[in-house]
């Protein structure tokens, strides 16, 4: 059976269907990345009509930090102009004290959510962001190249690196002169935090600060991690790749360039798109590991939904908050987007597994995902991961070893953590 959304009838079980007398007109703040913003407006057409409320989308950029560095202005001068704000998942212990809580408002649904998430948006006993969806990123392949080559999935890096350097040096030697075999996010922000977090954590090189606080990220595995990184520009990957995020590998990828590619969860939906020239060519796995047996690891990533502290219209911004991170919403944004959802039934939906396949077998995967130093690092947290990317992409860039840029990270988390965090 064909799954149909009417989006109008779920706004208007929702919010109860009566028309406040004071229509509200609010604003939302969200990233351009894909189809989030298509989607975003969708829902809130449904939401305009069933409240009489009326929402304004204001655009950002898909850069996750090109958005908290514009946030934290506005938020420090105490904007009026957005009452919903779309947050990054390591966001909520630095803007909590901007965000009105939540907790009394949703706590007839909150308890479906996945409660390490909620957790991860409590901070002080204040619930001041709405899980709205989850994120772990997969290994992305060409499931007709690899066959073409008689090769499996890899499962080490190592493996990755040679499956990839072959089908890359015959697909071109067969006319595909584009054709790379690896594409990530090597951009000086917050994705190489992210991407490069793997390469360490899946080594046994720890996850830079550990839960109780040690900087660990001097350490030879990372080391041998940011190598074996850095061996990979420019042979199997573009050198543009150090300027890469998640847009871009995908640009690459989707047209049909790259054997392999890291991403998240977002791209399987756009890659399968009508006009997609990979459409039906690949498939995803787990991250590599380092060596057989050692764990798979993908970074946790996610967005939710939080309400300004300074919004003039709180409780029709609450209302929305709630509309497009209920049921519904969450099942059309994981039908249409393949974004994961935050609410564990979703996990058993037969539509949802249809549309996306992959989806039932992601939940153990951001289960186990691997946090970044948010919580330990708090509101220093974002200083932490500026430091992490720069000496990740210094290193990439040949500008310094891996051991003597880790080395001077040590150094500069260890007086960043003295001056408390
Ligand atoms: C994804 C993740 C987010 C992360 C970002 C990095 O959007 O969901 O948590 O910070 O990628 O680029």
């Amino acid at each position: 059976m064909k799954f149909r959304f009417t989006a109008a009838a779920v706004a208007a079980a929702l919010i109860g269907a009566s028309v406040p007398s004071f229509a509200a007109e609010i604003s939302i703040s969200a990233s351009s990345t894909g189809k989030n913003l298509d989607l975003f407006r969708k829902q809130l057409d449904a939401f305009e009509k069933a409240t009489g409320n009326t929402v304004k989308i204001v655009t950002m950029p898909p850069s996750s930090t090109e958005q908290f560095s514009q946030y934290r202005l506005w938020l420090a001068a105490g904007n009026t102009d957005v009452d919903v704000y779309q947050t990054d998942v390591i966001w909520a212990p630095q803007l909590a004290d901007q965000f009105v809580d939540l907790k009394d408002a949703t706590k007839d649904v909150v308890g479906d959510f996945f409660p390490a998430i909620v957790g991860s948006q409590t901070v002080n006993g204040r619930l001041v962001a709405m899980p709205l969806y989850t994120d772990a990123p997969a290994l992305f392949y060409r499931k007709d190249l690899l066959e073409k080559y008689g090769k499996q999935p890899p499962k080490t890096w190592d493996e990755m690196e040679a499956t990839a350097k072959e089908i890359q040096e015959k697909e071109r030697a067969a006319g595909q002169k584009d054709m790379w075999g690896y594409v990530f996010q090597g951009n000086a922000y917050e994705g190489l935090t992210c991407d490069a977090l793997e390469w360490v954590k899946s080594s046994g090189g720890g996850q830079i600060i550990e839960t109780d606080g040690t900087i660990s990220i001097n350490n030879e595995r990372a080391a041998a991690a940011l190598n074996r990184a850095k061996g990979w520009i420019g042979t199997i990957s573009p050198s543009g790749v150090l300027a890469y995020q998640e847009e871009e590998s995908r640009g690459v990828w989707q047209t049909g360039n790259a054997v392999f590619m890291r991403n998240w969860p977002y791209a399987y939906a756009l890659g399968n798109g009508a006009d997609s020239p990979v459409k039906g060519k690949f498939d995803v796995t787990t991250l590599p590991v380092a060596a057989e047996g050692d764990k798979p690891s993908s970074t946790l990533g996610g967005w939710n939904l939080a309400v300004s502290k300074y919004s003039k219209n709180p409780d029709a911004a609450i209302e929305l908050v709630k509309f497009l991170t209920s049921k519904e919403s969450q099942k059309q944004r994981a039908i249409e987007l393949s974004n994961l959802p935050t609410l564990s039934a979703l996990y058993d939906d037969k539509d949802i597994a249809a549309a996306q396949p992959f989806m039932p077998n992601w939940k153990p995967i951001f289960e186990n995902a691997v946090p970044r130093p948010s919580a330990v690092a708090k509101v220093k947290y974002n200083e932490v991961s500026a430091k992490f990317w720069t000496a990740v992409h210094n290193t990439l860039s040949g500008n310094g070893t891996a051991e003597e840029n880790l080395e001077l990270l040590e150094a500069d988390l260890t007086t960043l953590q003295g001056s408390g965090w």
